[in-house]
């Protein structure tokens, strides 16, 4: 068997009984790899004390000339009762248990050269008593194997008690001994002795260092055993629990010696970084060795592997953190004062300094942690400390190479920063450093989560992006399903996930499953760091409006379908993106599928525009073309509604109301001019008759919902009105719920047309996600675009719905008196309004005519005028103009 595997199982994965048998069995598993087993001492069980804090607090005792009797009772008995647990002798310890009582007894009496060395007289009983019972749990199963205490395997340190190094000379014997041994040999980790035989101890955490030191003596890999699946990207105490509940931080699947350094020496503690410095040191003579940290409790976790290679140069592998750093600021007035102070310097008690920057004037150094020195020496030179701040560091090989990782560092950092929140900016600017493997900075305590949180999300979770839902209906139902069944985060790079949708009633059925939470409480959604974007599918102005507000406050990216909110108060939420630097995706709130907002905002012109014709209320198309077939309105709507094309009242619909909000976006969109809704004149689709469809279908006409935006004489008209359309018309084709789009520009006499499906739930839901992403894309690169419109000024002036000027259709019922007709048509020539046809429709039931008019081109005000005083015979009992459309 050649191979050979070190494998070192931590204190925690030897807590109590259940563990060692996790551990046992691990082994056994990987007997073929033929394992040399480095064990730690227990360590804590439900918050208890481990067994390494319990024999140091005994030698602190002891030393002190205090009985430590009962401490060393409870080690021995704690070994005593996992060794019962395991169903093995404690016979077997019970020479190494006599040691530690023999040394502790001597301990107070003996001459010792430091109390270091005195305290390594007991301090590494544990892992040695460790090694003795996985020696018997082994043996029991009937393996071979024997515990290799210092003396006997050679693992020779220098004399620097409490934190011993492995002499440079002792790894060669070390690597002989394991050759010759026929059993699998149990290091105690942690434990060294001295060329003349005094014990020493490797510093906390050592037994890391004792494989690596095995690992670099037999040039072999090594598996550290412990608790947590591998290096975590970033200590979970500093996640919230939003991202603890989604699988966050991840592992980190690989570290290079250098990165993985950095982490340990810094905040993350699964590995020791003397262990690494052992790996380092190997490397340099030619000995590459993987370190690999696995979870005992999920023991096919793939881990962390750490290796001397360096891959993905300027990736971010983790960050950690040091919190309790002081910041100490120094405005030297005279080269003397800097000179004094950098004496002082030198002087300083033992802290530490992480980080420094010098600029003209201004010297800030960055302490380790606090001293009352500091606060003297704030008040001796004119400086300023700043305490209680967190030196954070993200860690990866190359970072200051890659402009892509440094751009996404300060755009979150940047991103992250809310002086409104905080009132204080949370990065001190400087000091602020770039080492080869390191991008450091120092943050304020108050403002770390929210840094950490938004550096974790856009350097670790770039492929996600959250969403959270305000609604769940039609158009809600549709983006899940359509997530579900038609999205692709292969293609668009973006896994989505909705954890949370805010609902009025929990116990409504949902159409379609929902994976995630239903709430009463907004708060679920705006408070949870996670969510990136709010999706707010709801409807109507209030309470949607403060919602988004505080959404993009609390630096969410907002996509929402909400026409009406928009044409309404879409300044005001434009206004707040701005200032927050959020974006705001809402191409769903007009056309559906159609991607018309988008375009609009791309088009660079304004002088080159017409304007612009369109059919942007489904529900009205839908009804009309049903309509033109000889179905009642109000059964048309009613199967509108059904298909989930219609607003929650659907009055919006048929009045004209919806139209006219989405006509109100795309003319300030297109025109860069803030447009007020209520200046759009409307008219319904509810006062048709069937009579008005006979006559339309005579004479060659169709009828349809449209909306325009005209450019006259540099004044702007806009209506929303149901029109007839000859059949050669661009959008007289455009049937069911299918919106269309006519551009006008100049230059070219046919306009530029867009049909797509203007309701319904998937065709917004498609329309709905591709704003997702978009806006998670701009959100990736730290881009904001919001629409300029809401702080234009000026513009082209309204013109009055009276100066449109068209052809007419006119539907007149009137009593079927003789004499009617006439009278009307007296009117109309009175203002000079031509006939160019004419129908009479009697209905002999309901002893009433309709008088059906086709006029020629005229004004609106002139035909407003007539129709005023003929509406005043009382023969007339309703009229209905509508425009004709030209091709
Ligand atoms: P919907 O079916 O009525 O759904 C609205 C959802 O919002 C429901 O889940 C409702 O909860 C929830 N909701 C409403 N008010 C709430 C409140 N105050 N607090 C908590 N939850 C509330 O509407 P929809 O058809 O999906 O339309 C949603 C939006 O999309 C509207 O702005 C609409 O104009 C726009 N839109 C619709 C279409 C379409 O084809 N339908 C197309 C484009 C745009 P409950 O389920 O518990 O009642
Ligand atoms: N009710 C709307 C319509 C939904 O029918 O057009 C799409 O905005």
């Amino acid at each position: 068997m050649h191979t050979r595997r070190i494998m070192k199982f931590g204190g925690s994965s030897l807590a109590d009984g259940d563990c060692w048998r996790k551990a046992k069995k691990i082994i056994k598993d990987r007997l073929d790899l033929n394992p040399v087993i480095v064990v730690s001492a227990m360590g804590a069980v439900n918050g208890g004390p481990k067994v390494t804090d319990m024999l140091q607090e005994a030698g602190a005792l002891l030393l002190e000339g205090r009985d430590a009797s009962g401490l060393v009772r409870e080690v021995i008995d704690r070994h005593r009762a996992v060794a019962a647990g395991l169903e093995i002798e404690s016979s077997s310890l019970e020479a190494d248990f006599q040691a530690l009582k023999k040394a502790a007894e001597a301990l107070p009496k003996k001459k010792f050269s430091s109390r270091e060395e005195a305290l390594d007289s007991i301090m590494g009983f544990g892992e040695i008593f460790s090694a003795r019972l996985m020696q018997a749990f082994l043996q029991k199963d009937g393996l071979r194997c024997l515990a290799a205490l210092p003396g006997e395997s050679g693992f020779i340190t220098d004399d620097r008690f409490q934190d011993a190094d492995v002499l440079e000379e002792s790894l060669e014997n070390i690597a002989s001994y394991v050759i010759a041994s026929r059993e699998i040999p149990i290091f105690p980790g942690f434990v060294g002795i001295t060329r003349d035989g005094r014990p020493t101890t490797l510093g906390r955490g050592g037994s890391d260092y004792t494989a690596a030191v095995l690992g670099a003596a037999l040039k072999r890999q090594v598996e550290i055993w412990t608790d947590v699946d591998g290096i975590y990207r970033i200590n979970p105490g500093y996640l919230s629990h939003h991202f603890i509940d989604a699988g966050h931080p991840q592992t980190i699947p690989h570290l290079s010696y250098d990165e993985a350094f950095q982490m340990a020496s810094f905040g993350s503690r699964v590995l020791h970084q003397k262990a690494l410095l052992a790996v380092q040191q190997a490397v340099r003579k030619g000995k590459h060795i993987h370190l690999f940290i696995k979870n005992t409790f999920n023991p096919d976790h793939p881990g962390t592997v750490i290796s001397s290679q360096k891959q993905h140069q300027g990736i971010p592998r983790g960050i950690t953190c040091l919190p309790g750093t002081q910041l100490y600021t120094i405005y030297a007035r005279s080269p003397q004062e800097s000179a004094r102070f950098a004496q002082r310097l030198k002087e300083l008690p033992g802290l530490a300094v992480a980080l420094s920057s010098n600029t003209w004037g201004r010297i800030s150094f960055v302490f380790d942690r606090y001293h009352p020195v500091l606060s003297q020496l704030e008040s001796e030179f004119n400086s300023h400390l700043s305490r209680d701040q967190v030196l954070v560091k993200i860690v990866g090989d190359g970072i200051g190479e890659n402009p892509e990782t440094l751009s996404r560092i300060n755009g979150a950092l940047h991103s992250a920063e809310s002086p409104e929140e905080f009132g204080m900016t949370l990065v001190h600017k400087s000091p602020q450093l770039l080492t080869d493997n390191t991008f450091e900075f120092l943050v304020k305590k108050r403002g770390l989560a929210k840094i950490l949180q938004t550096l974790y999300k856009d350097l670790f979770m770039r492929d996600v992006v959250t969403i959270g839902m305000l609604g769940l209906g039609t158009v809600g139902g549709g983006v899940i399903q359509y997530s579900r069944e038609m999205y692709s985060p292969e293609k668009s790079g973006f896994r989505l996930d909705y954890p949370t949708a805010l609902v009025r009633d929990m116990e409504k059925k949902r159409p379609v499953p929902f994976d995630g939470t239903l709430t009463a409480r907004v708060e679920d959604i705006l408070e949870n760091p996670l969510v990136d974007v709010v999706l707010e599918v709801m409807g109507g102005i209030e309470p949607a409006r403060t919602y988004i507000l505080k959404a993009l406050e609390a630096g969410k990216h907002v996509v929402t379908a909400n026409k009406a909110l928009l044409s309404h108060r879409g300044r005001e939420i434009f206004e707040k993106a701005h200032r927050h630097r959020r974006n705001v995706g809402f191409e769903a709130s007009v056309c559906g599928e159609i991607p018309i907002v988008d375009d609009f905002l791309k088009f660079p012109g304004l002088g080159d525009i017409d304007g612009l014709e369109g059919i942007v209320n489904g529900t009205s198309n839908y009804v009309l073309t049903r309509f033109m077939e000889g179905m009642p309105i109000g059964e048309a709507l009613r199967i509108a509604q059904e298909k989930g094309f219609a607003e929650a009242d659907p009055y919006m619909d048929v009045s004209g109301i919806d139209a006219a909000q989405k006509l109100c976006i795309l003319a300030s969109i297109l025109f860069n001019q803030p447009v007020d809704f209520e200046m759009i004149p409307r008219q319904g689709i509810d006062g048709l008759t069937p009579a008005d469809a006979d006559a339309f279908r005579r004479w060659g006409f169709t009828v349809k919902p449209i909306v325009a935006a005209r450019v006259k004489q540099d004044r702007l008209v806009l209506y929303s009105c149901p029109a007839l359309l000859p059949q050669g018309h661009p959008l007289a084709s455009v049937r069911e719920e299918n919106n269309a789009l006519s551009l006008y520009l100049k230059g070219r006499v046919e306009p530029i047309t867009k049909i797509g499906k203007g309701a319904g739930a998937i065709p917004t839901a498609r329309s709905i996600v591709r704003d997702i992403l978009d806006v998670a894309r701009k959100a990736r690169a730290y881009m904001v675009e919001v629409p300029g419109y809401f702080r234009a000024k000026g513009g082209m002036e309204m013109s009055r719905v009276e100066e449109i000027e068209s052809a007419w259709y006119v539907r007149l019922t009137v009593k079927d008196n003789p004499g009617v007709f006439g009278k009307i048509a007296s009117i109309l020539g009175d203002f000079d309004l031509s006939i160019l046809r004419v129908h009479q429709e009697i209905n002999r039931d309901a002893d009433e005519a309709h008088v059906l008019l086709e006029l020629k081109d005229s004004p609106r005000k002139r035909l407003d005028m007539a129709l005023d005083l003929i509406t005043r015979f009382p023969f007339v009992k309703s009229c209905l103009p509508c425009m004709i459309l030209q091709c």
